[in-house]
């Protein structure tokens, strides 16, 4: 065999190796919309699902049903009807819930006993088990609409779900739950997984639906085609769904975004919203560093943001340290004052443990990043990479295709994030312009 056989492989399978540590023995909820198993995608995410339940994961799946719904009152010559974005279930709805439901569960079932030899379900044995694990109530009656047989969660067995995860099954929720007194009620697929989640203390939850995220700025004009926010915290998600109007109805980014924001609040550090329609978005979303829908993420320990005039001092104080040893280029207090507005800061409790600034390039369509620095007592917690990623969101806010650093000592935390050796030659001229050769900085690009 030759030695450069599928040289690609080994270098990208140990940088998968780090979140395949970090995920074994969590706890994700999927919540997946009707919507992706009426597109056909139930297969290809069933065999993500039993990659990544090998890998160790806990799964809990909860199926929506909407259009398999929609589909069985239409064949019954009904309209379905829907008020504050909640179905009205009446007895026939109740019927083409419980029928939808049994089919979908059947096909699930189905997908996760493929095995065929040569297919990524091969060898895989996915036990898929589902039950009365919710207690429901009605919806009742909300602004004079009867909501009928709509229900919401009441209770979650947390103790029965953990039990059927601790023998190594995939526990499959149908948005159905049964009150005390048997009476069965239409839940929605959204506020299953969102309480499940938040009673199990899932690590993740994660939706699988028919948009690509939350895009950035999608309140602005033109902003239906923003790219899409990686990141968001929750009080930036919380800040946009106040701003966003058409938040209660399915099928909207916003919709999705509600649900996440609940459950980062009761304590859920990271929900997703993720594209069912590009296939292997699942994997693309927790094996790949800047994964590729919206994760909302609980920041409420720390600041992130953007500097002011107050955090000279602290800045000053910070990167201090790294100019006398000569890992940063020195910065005087009055370009630091005139450039403040192009810095992020991490500030805990009044204190700046954390900075870096971004200078653009407008014509060459890039921005250098400069003087990212995290102080000693709180390196290797991460902070480095957050204000990386939200100076890489300042960068695209610009609409700039890529950011560059100069660096002498710090080369290889930057390739792992993504960024690549050039020649200093391929700096904007402007920049070029200042190089200083003596001190022979590596230059790294990274797309965006
Ligand atoms: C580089 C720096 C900003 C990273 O901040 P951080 O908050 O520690 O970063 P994170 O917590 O996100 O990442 C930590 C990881 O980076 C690694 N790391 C830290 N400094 C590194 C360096 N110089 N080279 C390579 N890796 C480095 C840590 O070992 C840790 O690895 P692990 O996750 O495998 O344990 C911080 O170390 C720093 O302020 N350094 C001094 C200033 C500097 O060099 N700035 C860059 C100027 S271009």
């Amino acid at each position: 065999m030759s030695s450069n056989f599928n040289f690609n492989f080994v270098p990208w399978f140990r940088s998968v190796a780090p979140y395949i540590h970090k995920f074994r023995h969590q706890t994700f909820v999927i919540g997946l919309t009707g919507e992706g198993i009426a597109a056909g995608k139930l297969h290809g995410i069933a065999q993500d699902l039993a990659l990544i339940q090998a890998m160790g994961v806990r799964i809990v799946l909860v199926h929506g049903f909407r259009p398999q719904v929609n589909e069985q009152l239409a064949a019954k010559g009904h309209v379905a009807r829907y008020a504050h974005g909640i179905r009205i279930t009446d007895s026939v709805a109740l019927d083409c819930a419980q029928e939808a439901a049994g089919q979908l569960r059947y096909e699930i079932e189905a997908a996760f006993s493929q095995g065929l030899p040569n297919t990524p379900m091969a060898g895989a044995t996915v036990r898929v088990i589902s039950g009365n694990f919710l207690t429901a109530r009605p919806v009742g009656i909300v602004d004079g609409v009867d909501f009928q047989h709509s229900g919401l969660v009441r209770k979650v067995d947390v103790a029965g779900i953990q039990r059927t995860l601790d023998m190594g099954a995939l526990v499959l929720l149908s948005p159905f739950g049964f009150s005390p007194t048997g009476e069965a009620f239409n839940l929605s697929m959204e506020e299953v997984a969102t309480s499940v989640a938040i009673e199990l203390r899932a690590d993740k939850l994660i939706f699988l639906t028919e948009v690509p995220g939350i895009r950035m700025q999608p309140d602005q004009p033109g902003g239906e085609d923003n790219p899409i926010d990686t990141e968001l915290s929750l009080a930036a998600a919380q800040a946009l769904l106040a701003r966003l109007p058409g938040a209660l109805q399915p099928a909207d980014a916003g919709f999705y975004l509600q649900h996440c924001v609940t459950a980062c609040k009761a304590g859920v550090e990271r929900s997703h919203i993720l594209p069912f329609a590009v296939d292997g978005s699942l994997l693309l979303e927790v094996y790949v560093h800047d994964g590729i829908g919206t994760m909302v993420i609980d920041e409420k320990l720390e600041a992130l943001r953007e500097a002011s005039i107050d955090d000279v001092g602290g800045i000053l104080q910070l990167i201090e340290p790294f100019e006398r040893d000569g890992t940063l280029v020195k910065r005087d207090r009055t370009e630091i004052e005139r450039d403040i507005a192009t810095y992020t800061v991490i500030e805990h409790d009044g204190v700046i443990f954390g900075c870096a600034a971004l200078y653009p390039y407008p014509e060459a369509r890039t921005a250098e990043m400069a003087a990212l620095t995290v102080s000693p007592q709180s390196q290797g917690t991460g902070d480095g990479q957050k204000l990386l990623k939200r100076v890489e969101q300042r960068a695209r806010s610009l609409g700039l295709d890529s950011i560059f650093v100069l660096t002498t000592r710090t080369r290889h935390w930057f390739l792992k994030r993504g960024f690549q050796s050039v020649d200093p030659d391929w700096l904007p001229d402007a920049r070029k312009r200042k190089y200083n050769w003596d001190r022979r900085s590596q230059v790294l690009v990274k797309k965006l």
